[in-house]
Formats: C-alpha cells, sequence, structure tokens
C-alpha cells in the first residue's frame, strides 16, 4: 500500500482479494489442523481481514458504514464456510471410522496379567522338593497346640524362661495350657506320639513369636526337618543339611556348622552357609569386605539343627538306646530374604504387588 493510495479503495480491494481466494484455500486444506490454520489466515485475530479493519479509522468517514457492512458480509461469508467445512471433514472422518472393520485384529493381543505364588510359598515348594528327593515325607499339624508338645516334651526344663527363647502368644481355655506353636517341632512331637521308627519327615507350617523388627515377624513360616533311625549319626545330619544347601543356592555352597544351645538337641548347632552374596568361596577378599549381607563373615545364618537329645526320645516313648536321631529347623522368611536379597522381612507380609511383581 502506497501512502497516497485511498485507504477506502486500498480496504475494498483487500476485500475482494479474500472472497476471491477463502474457498481455494479451504478446498485445499487436507485435515482439521490444516483448515483451521487456513481460516485464521482470514479470520483469525492476525488474519487479513481483522488487519483490514485496522485501516478503518482512516477510510473517509462517509464511506465507513458502507465498507464496514461490507466487511462484515465478507467475514461472515467466510466464518460459514470455514465451519461448513470443518462439519464436512468431521463427518468424513466419522464415516471412515464407521466403515472400517470393528476390530483390528493387526493390534497385539491385551493377555490377562498372570498372579503367582508368593515368594514364601515358593521357597516352600523348592523345600519340599529338595526334601522330598531325600525321602523325606510331610507332616502337617495345628497351629493353635499344647504348651507341652511345644516345650515340655521336648525337653524344656519346666519353668524354664522359654518366653525369654521364643516369646509366646497364650491362647485362653477352661483346663490346658494352649498357645500359638512358636515352632513347627510341635509337629515332630505328634509324629513321633503316633509312628513307631524309623521316621523321616518334614514338617513345613507358621509358627509365632512375640517378635516385630526388620528381620523378626509376629508370625512366620518354619520348615522343620526329622529323621530317626538306628545308627543315624551326625555326619548324616551334615551330609543332608549340605544336600539341601547346594540344591537351594547352588553347587559350589559350602556350609559350616557351630554349635549352640537348643534344649532338644545333643549336641546342637547352628548352620551357616557361605555367602551367596559376595560368593565368598571364590575367596575374592575385598568383595567379601564389602559384603553388607555376610558383614564381611563370608557366612549367613540360616538354621539351628542337631541330634536329638535321648529325653525327647524318652518323651515319645522312643528307645533312645536304640534309635538315634536328627533334626534341623530353619525360618522359610529368613531362606526367602537370602535366595531373592531381600533385607526387610516385613516385605514379604505386606503383599505389595510391586514388590513381589520384582521377585
Ligand atoms: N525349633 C527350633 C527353633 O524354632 C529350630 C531347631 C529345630 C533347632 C531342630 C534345632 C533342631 O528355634
Amino acid at each position: 500500500m502506497s501512502p497516497e493510495a485511498d485507504p477506502a479503495a486500498v480496504f475494498e480491494e483487500g476485500l475482494a482479494r479474500v472472497s476471491a481466494q477463502y474457498r481455494a484455500v479451504f478446498a485445499e486444506a487436507a485435515d482439521e489442523h490444516a483448515l483451521r490454520a487456513a481460516g485464521a489466515r482470514f479470520v483469525g485475530p492476525q488474519g487479513e481481514l481483522t488487519r483490514l479493519m485496522k485501516l478503518m479509522p482512516k477510510v473517509a468517514p462517509d464511506r465507513r458504514r458502507e465498507l464496514g457492512q461490507k466487511a462484515n458480509a465478507v467475514k461472515r461469508e467466510v466464518q460459514q464456510s470455514l465451519d461448513g467445512a470443518l462439519l464436512a471433514l468431521e463427518r468424513a472422518q466419522r464415516e471412515a471410522d464407521l466403515s472400517e472393520p470393528a476390530i483390528d485384529v493387526s493390534l497385539p493381543g491385551r493377555g490377562p496379567v498372570p498372579g503367582r505364588l508368593h515368594p514364601i510359598t515358593r521357597v516352600t515348594h523348592d523345600l519340599l522338593d529338595v526334601f522330598g528327593a531325600l525321602g523325606f515325607d510331610v507332616a502337617d499339624g495345628p497351629e493353635v497346640d499344647l504348651y507341652e508338645y511345644n516345650f515340655d516334651k521336648l525337653g524344656f526344663p519346666p519353668d524354664h524362661p522359654a518366653t525369654d527363647m521364643q516369646d509366646s502368644f497364650f491362647v485362653r481355655t477352661s483346663d490346658t495350657r494352649t498357645l500359638l506353636r512358636t515352632h513347627t517341632s510341635t509337629i515332630q512331637v505328634r509324629a513321633m506320639l503316633k509312628h513307631p521308627p524309623p521316621l523321616a519327615i518334614v514338617s513345613p507350617g507358621a509358627v509365632y513369636r512375640r517378635d516385630d523388627d526388620i528381620t523378626h515377624s509376629p508370625m512366620f513360616f518354619q520348615f522343620e526337618g526329622l529323621l530317626v533311625d538306628e545308627g543315624v549319626s551326625f555326619a548324616h545330619l551334615r551330609g543332608v543339611l549340605t544336600r539341601f544347601a547346594q540344591r537351594m543356592f547352588g553347587p559350589d555352597v559350602g556350609i559350616r556348622i557351630r554349635p549352640s544351645y537348643f534344649p532338644f538337641v545333643e549336641p546342637g548347632g547352628e548352620m551357616d552357609i557361605a555367602c551367596v552374596f559376595c560368593r565368598a568361596w571364590e575367596g575374592e577378599r575385598a568383595r567379601i569386605a564389602a559384603c553388607r549381607l555376610c558383614k564381611g563373615t563370608g557366612w549367613l545364618e540360616i538354621l539351628g539343627c542337631g541330634m536329638v537329645h535321648p529325653v525327647v526320645f524318652e518323651n515319645v516313648g522312643y528307645d533312645p538306646e536304640r534309635y538315634t536321631g536328627f533334626a534341623f529347623g530353619m525360618g522359610v522368611d529368613r531362606v526367602a530374604m537370602l535366595k531373592y536379597g531381600i533385607n526387610d522381612i516385613r516385605l514379604l507380609y505386606e503383599n505389595d504387588v510391586r514388590f513381589l511383581g520384582q521377585l
């Protein structure tokens, strides 16, 4: 626009240009985005018609009314055309959608997310496999049991501060002393009272103690074993436990047994496995020293064990002169923690699938 040009003429030219162009421009737009952009080119805040309207103050006053009406008419036309084109596009899209097959068989399927067994259940099954292969039967028993089976028959002296070692939950009944079993050794007592030797059983199950911290839960799972026959020695115990450790944690994992006290075994011991996290048996000193699980010792405590005390045999009517046997007991939770590298036992009982899904 040259400065001398008559603003009214410029205005009219602009209107004519818009009128001449918009149909072709809209027709070219292939999709909604392009169409809206094309619309903005004429009627948007920066569009051509908006720019023309800014000329109005310069137009001779006697022509403003007429030109203003013309501009509005063009604007309406453009807007109507735009709305019509948008509608047509939307219809065409809907038609295309509807004419497509309702199911896209090329999409990957959405399968159900399969559930899985809890790590404690998995470890229990693994343990049953290991000991089943060694010839042990599975024995079961009640979780609420007699004090007598939980402590007396196992050789805990009367008034033994058992509540120090195995803090108990007592159950009030009228005439017998009952409690939530503190270990699955009750099952061993029941099995021996029922069956004459020889006997080889394992007993998995829930047990209860008044403990609650990051390595103790008031309810946890135990897995105990008992083998009684003539001529059973500590070497048999060691052999069975070595096989267990290697089947559970790998063929290179060694064990050691340290002396320890349990009223129902003599001698009694606690077994450690070579640390499976720093792979202590490979002898890399720096790695062992830095290991937070075994705290640099190279060993992880895993279970209690020992030769069954003759008093226990007497209490269940076995002949202690003729029979010997070994017993062992472990926390399934602890085995699971070692197997999966879990550092807080409570994670196993919170049932948070975000945690369980990682195992
Ligand atoms: N019953 C023992 C406990 O719960 C474990 C154990 C079993 C120890 C057999 C020795 C022999 O602590």
